[in-house]
């Protein structure tokens, strides 16, 4: 369980916070969504956790141990994080970008290139493409690259900015099937920043709608979102998607009206 408990972050003590007095609970195997407009203060919020980012006030626990009090490698070694942009080495193979965690863990060799196949077959890559760099391969494929080396180590959380965020509809569709199965069979505990509506409804356990200066609008179950919008910014981001009930009660799915401009 990851908690925040009133974190705020000022980057210059004459800036606007960008994130303001935030307390969140992230349950043990849920895909919390941080979902809001850009400049909201998703990555600052996620690399808080991480402490790539220190907050200037407020405290961040895991499994109730603060975050502050841990080594940063200590910290890090049991979070994945998946980069905005897939954020690859360049002049890296992408058998050395996937186990990038496990060479600063020592792993030998045999050991590292096995975990590499393995992580390759689990995001639907070819071995082949092991001894690539990243610029020859697809935006889809670098993201998929980018999922696999944030899970190399086997860490029990995964922060993910925007991984989907640069590829096309449909790849990016599939992008999100496969990660719901493996969020499902590999039972993460997940953090996901995205600025997109559908992504979040569709692969949120609950949303965070985030609003500026960083601070949460609404926290809900997709369906409980779109249903009861606490607010009129939270009407307005969600737009015109309207759930759909089965005849059991029960919401099914939820459709979008726009009507023609
Ligand atoms: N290193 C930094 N120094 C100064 N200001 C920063 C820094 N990083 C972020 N900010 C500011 O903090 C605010 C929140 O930024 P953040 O990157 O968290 O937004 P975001 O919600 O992730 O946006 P996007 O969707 O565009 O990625 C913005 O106003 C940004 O300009
Ligand atoms: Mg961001």
């Amino acid at each position: 369980m990851i908690e925040l408990d009133r974190v705020s972050k000022r980057f210059a003590p004459s800036a606007p916070p960008a994130v303001e007095d935030l307390s969140l609970t992230i349950d043990d195997g849920e895909v919390l969504v941080l979902l809001g407009s850009s400049g909201c203060g998703k990555t600052t919020t996620l690399r808080m956790i991480n402490r790539l980012i220190e907050p200037t006030s407020g405290t961040i626990t895991i499994d109730g141990r603060d975050v502050q009090s841990m080594p940063v490698h200590e910290l890090r070694r049991g979070i994945g994080y998946v980069i905005q942009q897939s954020g690859l080495f360049p002049h890296r193979t992408i058998v050395d970008n996937v186990t990038t965690v496990p060479r600063l863990l020592g792993w030998d060799r045999k050991r590292r290139n096995a975990r590499a196949h393995e992580l390759l077959e689990l995001v639907g890559l070819e071995p082949e493409l092991a001894k690539k760099y990243p610029a020859q391969l697809s935006g889809g494929q670098q993201q998929r690259v980018g999922v696999a080396r944030a899970l190399a180590a086997d860490p029990p959380v995964m922060l993910m900015d925007e991984p989907f965020g640069a590829v096309d509809p449909i790849v990016r569709a599939q992008l999100q099937r496969e990660f719901k199965r493996l969020v499902k069979d590999l039972g993460k505990t997940v953090v996901f920043v995205t600025h997109d509506v559908d992504e979040a409804i569709v692969l949120g356990t609950r949303i965070a709608v985030m609003q500026t200066p960083g601070h949460i609008a609404q926290l809900d179950a997709p369906a409980d979102l779109l249903a009861n919008p606490a607010s009129e910014f939270v009407h307005d981001f969600v737009g015109n998607r309207t759930v759909v009930y089965d005849q059991a009660g029960n919401a099914s799915g939820y459709k979008l009206e726009t009507p023609f401009p």
